[in-house]
């Protein structure tokens, strides 16, 4: 059984303080479900204040991005370890970070390498453009986002990454996937090929988000799919009613 993961992508907002204020009224409204892991992920600067604040709760804290090294001459980055302690989950190789910041498939692999060396949790996201979408190339690009993602990592290892589908034309836009396209592309294509690196069973162990304009109002019908094991979020994680409204669907549809 996979245990439901639902992940706000704060992405580029709320300072520390607006993210105390937050997570301070999300508590009451999400513990009451424990069967689902929510997990906030806040801007660098806000994870000592939201580390502190979710001291004790079972509300994870995660990283947006990290650098691949313990430390060193890369001026403006933060390393995992720097991260050890603040969040237990790290964002790696988001398609915004690929699109504008040059983060290519080879540096996804070493962040997730980096990441699990340090006992924290990838969430690493693959998914396709619209281009790639509309040329029918969705299949093979995404089982390639994950080949080398997670190129060199131990079956062991790899039972405790969290995947992220995340059709790029999706996210942001108001449009999402069907319910049963993201449940294809999470099952077929993304386990598909973890279960032919891993096996059928490493590949049943992997949970599997999907990502891109999920809201309150879809989520129950993503959820009742088989493949489709939470959502990674952005808009609708940054109001406290939509977000935990969506963990309290997520809880009665599992
Ligand atoms: P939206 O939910 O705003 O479409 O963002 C999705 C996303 O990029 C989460 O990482």
């Amino acid at each position: 059984m996979r245990k439901p993961i639902l992940a706000g992508n704060w992405k580029m907002n709320k300072t520390p303080a607006e993210a105390v204020e937050f997570v301070r009224a999300l508590i009451p409204l999400v513990t009451p479900y424990p069967q689902v892991e929510t997990v906030v992920c806040a801007p660098f600067v806000a994870l000592p204040a939201v580390a502190a604040a979710l001291k004790d709760v079972p509300i994870g804290v995660g990283a947006q991005n990290c650098h691949w090294a313990d430390n060193g001459a890369y001026t403006g980055e933060v390393s995992p370890a720097m991260l050890k302690g603040l969040a237990g989950y790290v964002i790696i190789g988001h398609s915004e970070r690929r699109q504008y910041f040059a983060e290519t498939d080879e540096g996804v692999n070493k962040k997730i390498k980096a990441t699990l060396a340090h006992g924290l949790v990838p969430i690493v996201c693959v998914g396709e453009d619209l281009t790639q979408n509309e040329a029918g190339i969705t299949e093979p690009w995404v089982s390639g986002q994950v080949r080398a993602a997670f190129a060199g990592i131990s079956a062991d290892q790899a039972r405790g990454v969290v995947v992220a589908y995340e059709p790029i034309w999706a996210i942001g836009t108001g449009k999402t996937a069907t319910s049963e396209v993201a449940n294809r592309i999470c099952g077929a294509v993304v386990r598909g090929a973890l279960a032919e690196i891993y096996g059928e069973e490493v590949a049943q162990a992997i949970r599997i988000q999907y990502g891109g304009s999920a809201n309150e109002k879809n989520i129950g019908e993503l959820m009742a799919m088989p493949d489709i094991d939470g959502a990674l979020i952005g808009g609708a994680s940054l109001k406290t009613d939509a977000f935990a409204a969506m963990v309290r669907i997520t809880a009665e549809t599992n």
